[in-house]
């Protein structure tokens, strides 16, 4: 049978479980309000006015110098958009709105303690704050447009200042998600190329000061490793004046930015005009190889592209209160709680902690008391909050008109759960399905001009056209009931420029798969392959399967199968190792490491315990494994390449297909007695294993 045949036949075998949901629409009240109620939007950014529909988005800003061309194609897959622009981010989300809003908050800050006083931010603050620390940037860290520096901070306003006081020099800046190991932030900036560290001392975490300023320690210590020297580490204090971290502070390396910041009181800084392809800032994301990608974002393009969409799709409005929830140390932080929303003068509110700290009443607690009305989680947060407290939205006076969820694939039951009890049956939802790669929406319904669909993210968004291949490139009809590799067939200026420092890599990742001709000026020639497995209904609108590639999504964060391997075998004893998905009710899935030791060394719950304590060290927290799995051999092919869908099927007790191709099929039932009496043994066996998930098993690896 070959490859092609494969696919079909397990491909429709998923069509066959799947039900097909009714379309809600939304309320009157809602379309009456709308910022794009006109369906002729859809109209004007139909393909035949590509790309000069895009037009639209840039005039959302205020542009130092107008741009020629909307987008330039001359050297492909590295399209420019609006060449010749020039403009400044700061500006665009801080400047120009002072005028009409001096006094209006920017963001409203909820630390996580509830005694504790909520932070505002006018615009007014913001632009002193973001013009002081752009002044401490440039003369004590001698920092200039094009200086990458690296930001290693929590949930606090202070990192949407330093982000923009960045953006005022034209410093790209590269922000490690708060979570992540000190190791990981060095490995960050030894790529990035960075001598300049922000960090914090401490931040809170369900319930405890957690210190912050050791990663900063370790960071530059793993930097060193990779050959890169940090000048300056800058370490904000979550209480100024006051040490919150027991960590010493390394003299003539380590600043406190409070006390620094007194000599640059008053200070105003000019935002630096910059071309529109300049680089705005890096966000590393996980792949197929160990070495994270630093995906870069453009100024014009980017900004834009956010500045539309959060205006359109998220529906914000200056007089509404908008509460995203998602940590600005990923994608969706940068794009639609500090990009987007500063783009439309929004009013923003920060959490510094977790969802059910101190229970899960919390956020609509907030929610009412802050009046918000635009609401944006992941589906992890909502399976969370509506295990722990499935009746607390009722008890809160809270009125949501908008909310979002973003970051994997929702099941039908888990929208309605949103829909219904949070959103009270009264607010809009969309689905936003996009990547670190895609720097805005790219599959959503436009809320007041189509209906939901549970567990569909919707159509394209407005002038994006996502394309379904199949493995020999042909496209996937919709309504076929059969899966393939979503694809976006066009170029949008919300899309990553290029992995820095590394252009060759850009091109074989996301192009080399279906581009025929390596040569081509033409943008059709160049389908964007997202790592996303997908369907097309007949309607038109997609169902994320979840990801093609080797790549975990634990809660809405992206792990790569070869960075927890590379953790997993600085373990002595190990000598291969493959990390797996396993369903998890509440965070979508976790990972599973499978371990085989090199000859000599005895399987032990130390060596698990090692392995789980590399991981954590090495990425952090979040990547640390439900189970590690230590055998004897793993099933591999004749080529050696170890087939992880198999062993990820048995992680989930799914069948495990076709295993007579490989070198050592003897190998499958002894794993799986092993494991599965083990996992059964720890009451640890899938219950009702969506759809959605036994999709994304069934494909995991690329090894059909
Ligand atoms: C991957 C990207 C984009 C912000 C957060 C994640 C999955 C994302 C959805 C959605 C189904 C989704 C995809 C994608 N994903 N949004 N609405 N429905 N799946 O960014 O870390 O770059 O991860 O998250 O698999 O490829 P990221």
């Amino acid at each position: 049978m070959s490859r092609g045949e494969q696919d079909q036949i397990s491909e429709s075998q998923i069509a066959s479980h799947w039900r097909e949901e009714e379309f809600i629409s939304p309320g009157a009240g809602f379309i009456a309000q709308a910022n794009m109620a006109d369906a002729k939007v859809l109209e004007r950014f139909a393909i035949e006015n590509y790309p000069e529909y895009f037009r639209e988005y840039a005039d959302l800003l205020t542009w130092d110098q107008y741009w020629h061309t909307t987008l330039d194609t001359s050297n492909p897959p590295f399209w420019k958009w609006f060449a010749g622009g020039k403009l400044n981010a700061s500006y665009n989300c801080v400047d120009r709105h002072v005028a009409a809003h001096k006094n209006k908050a920017a963001f409203i800050w909820v630390a996580e303690p509830e005694d504790e006083q909520d932070r505002v931010i006018t615009y007014q603050d913001l632009y002193v704050r973001v013009n002081e620390f752009a002044a401490l940037l440039r003369d004590f860290c001698g920092v200039k447009a094009g200086d990458r520096v690296t930001l290693h901070m929590p949930m606090v306003p202070e990192l949407p200042v330093a982000m923009l006081a960045c953006a005022r020099l034209g410093v790209v800046h590269s922000q490690v998600f708060g979570g992540f190991s000190g190791a990981a932030c060095g490995d960050r900036i030894v790529d990035s190329g960075s001598r300049v560290l922000i960090t914090m001392d401490a931040y809170y975490r369900n319930g405890d000061l957690l210190d912050h300023k050791v990663k900063a320690d370790e960071a530059v210590a793993q930097a060193e490793k990779g050959g890169a020297s940090v000048d300056k580490v800058l370490v904000w204090r979550r209480y100024p004046g006051r040490d919150s971290s027991p960590t010493p502070m390394i003299d003539g390396r380590d600043f406190y930015v409070d006390d620094l910041l007194k000599d640059y009181r008053g200070q105003r800084v000019e935002p630096v005009s910059m071309p529109a392809e300049a680089p705005l800032f890096l966000m590393y994301t996980s792949g197929t190889t160990a070495r994270p990608k630093g995906c870069q974002h453009s100024t014009g393009g980017y900004l834009a592209y956010v500045a539309g969409t959060a205006r359109y799709y998220q529906d914000i409005h200056p007089e509404d209160v908008y509460w995203c929830f998602a940590d600005i140390g990923w994608i969706t932080g940068h794009s639609y709680i500090v990009y987007g929303p500063l783009a439309n003068a929004a009013t923003g509110v920060l959490y510094e902690g977790v969802p059910t700290y101190p229970d899960p009443g919390r956020p609509w607690r907030i929610a009412e008391r802050l009046d918000v009305n635009i609401f944006h989680t992941a589906p992890t947060t909502i399976r969370m909050l509506r295990k722990a407290g499935p009746d607390e939205p009722q008890k809160h006076n809270y009125r949501f008109k908008h909310m979002t969820t973003v970051g994997e694939p929702i099941e039908p039951e888990v929208w309605r759960w949103y829909y219904e009890v949070v959103g009270k049956r009264d607010a809009a939802i969309v689905d936003t399905w996009w990547q670190t790669e895609t720097g805005g929406f790219i599959g959503t319904t436009l809320p007041a001009l189509q209906p939901m669909k549970p567990g569909s993210c919707g159509p394209g968004a407005l002038g994006i056209f996502p394309i379904i291949l199949d493995e020999d490139g042909n496209e996937v009809e919709p309504g076929s009931g059969r899966a393939g590799n979503i694809c976006i067939s066009n170029p949008w200026p919300g899309f990553m420029q290029t992995v820095w420092g590394d252009p060759d890599r850009f091109v074989a990742t996301y192009f080399e798969k279906y581009c025929k001709d390596p040569n081509s000026k033409d943008w059709r020639d160049w389908p964007y392959v997202t790592g996303d497995g997908a369907m097309q209904a007949a309607d038109g609108y997609f169902r994320i399967v979840g990801r093609v590639d080797d790549v975990i999504n634990v809660a809405g964060h992206r792990l790569g199968t070869k960075e927890l391997e590379s953790a997993a075998l600085t373990v002595e004893a190990v000598g291969e190792a493959a990390a797996v998905p396993a369903y998890d009710e509440l965070r979508g899935r976790v990972p599973e490491m499978y371990v085989s030791l090199k000859p000599g060394y005895e399987a032990s719950s130390e060596v698990e315990d090692q392995v789980k304590s590399a991981i954590r060290q090495m990425i952090g927290p979040i990547a640390r494994p439900a189970h590690v799995w230590v055998t004897t051999d793993l099933p591999k092919t004749r080529s050696g390449k170890i087939m992880r869908r198999v062993i990820a099927s048995i992680s989930n007790f799914m069948d495990v297909g076709d295993t007579t191709t490989l070198a050592n099929p003897e190998v499958v039932d002894e794993v799986r007695i092993a494991v599965q009496s083990a996992k059964v043994k720890a009451g640890d066996v899938p219950k009702d294993l969506p759809e959605s998930a036994r999709a994304e098993i069934r494909q995991f690896g690329g090894d059909v």
